[in-house]
């Protein structure tokens, strides 16, 4: 039997793969804005997991699904035996046998794992401590939408070192692009956590200034993920220098976009006045997310479609 290809880091795909991924995902959006009906997975069957809160994730996932002719279920740990004790092992065993696909949101990047181990069919990250694989899918046909390949291109963080962070720096490795990193200090890079075995692809700054300079993408996210909510005020002491604002887009080529994942704190890592510009793109950046986890659903499911 065929292994079953999971999609739990952004280094599960390679680039190849993403290529393909990127052009049936302007397909795909291509359909949605024509009104164009297409139902490559009718009958299919998505589980969708969450253990923390979401907006957008669930949203692009149950939509697209809907969109794509199949049928998305919702499920969490305060409604499920998963809250009272159930292992995820065998959670795994049951829920994969009677649907087609299985997303989830969850803490440690180890509970997912366990998760795919057990499961019949693919599983998708919709974000653990330690990625977000499917933002930054989004993010880079976002980036590739505005301005063509990412291949060979700066892209400046500025902030913590989370799950988001240390996917931009596997999806450097696996796509051939640079991130310049700034962090305080305290909140460096931990490569083994973020699952990087080639550092060649990231630089580190102690000056967020230094990191966006001439940047041809600007991006950062909450000072406090979710799962750290007791380390928001020391946070908020910490994080204060590490806010993008108009001189950190200023050092960066006038072209440069600014994303964000959202949800975003204006006034903390970003100011209003870079976040609303007109160099920022979060508005695209979470519309895509339906447009590419459709594709990945379809790839996953059914295999390259020609
Ligand atoms: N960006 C993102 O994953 O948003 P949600 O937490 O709303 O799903
Ligand atoms: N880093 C943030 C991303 C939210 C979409 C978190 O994990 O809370």
């Amino acid at each position: 039997m065929k292994p079953v290809q999971h999609f739990l880091q952004f280094r599960d795909l390679d680039a190849q793969q993403y290529s393909y991924l990127f052009e049936r995902a302007a397909r795909i959006k291509a359909y949605f804005k024509n009104y164009e009906m297409y139902h490559p997975l009718v009958d299919r069957t998505l589980a969708m997991i969450f253990e923390k809160q979401s907006t957008r994730t669930r949203l692009s996932f149950e939509a697209g699904m809907h969109q794509l002719g199949g049928a998305a279920i919702y499920l969490n740990t305060r409604d499920t035996q998963l809250g009272r004790g159930e292992p995820v092992e065998d959670a795994a065993q049951v829920i994969s046998r009677m649907v087609d696909i299985v997303m989830i949101r969850t803490f440690e990047q180890d509970i997912i794992e366990r998760f795919a181990a057990h499961s019949r069919v693919p599983v998708i990250n919709g974000l653990t401590n330690e990625y977000h694989p499917c933002q930054i899918m989004a993010d880079i046909f976002t980036y590739i939408e505005r301005h063509g390949s990412i291949q060979g291109k700066t892209v400046a963080w500025v902030g913590d070192s989370n799950n988001m962070c240390n996917t931009w720096l596997q999806a450097a490795v696996v796509l051939d692009f640079n991130v310049h990193v700034s962090t305080p200090p305290g909140y460096e890079v931990e490569p083994e956590r973020a699952g990087l075995y080639d550092t060649t692809h990231y630089e580190q700054f102690d000056d967020p200034m230094e990191a966006c300079r001439d940047a041809h993408l600007v991006t950062t996210d909450v000072w406090t993920s979710m799962g750290f909510e007791a380390e928001n005020e020391e946070r908020k002491r910490d994080f204060q220098d590490w806010q993008v604002d108009a001189d950190m887009m200023r050092v960066a080529r006038s072209d440069a976009l600014f994303m964000h994942c959202l949800p975003a704190h204006r006034g903390e890592e970003v100011t209003a006045e870079v976040i609303d510009g007109p160099q920022s793109v979060v508005w695209d950046e979470a519309e895509n997310r339906l447009h590419v986890q459709k594709a990945l659903m379809e790839y996953l499911l059914l295999g390259e479609q020609h």
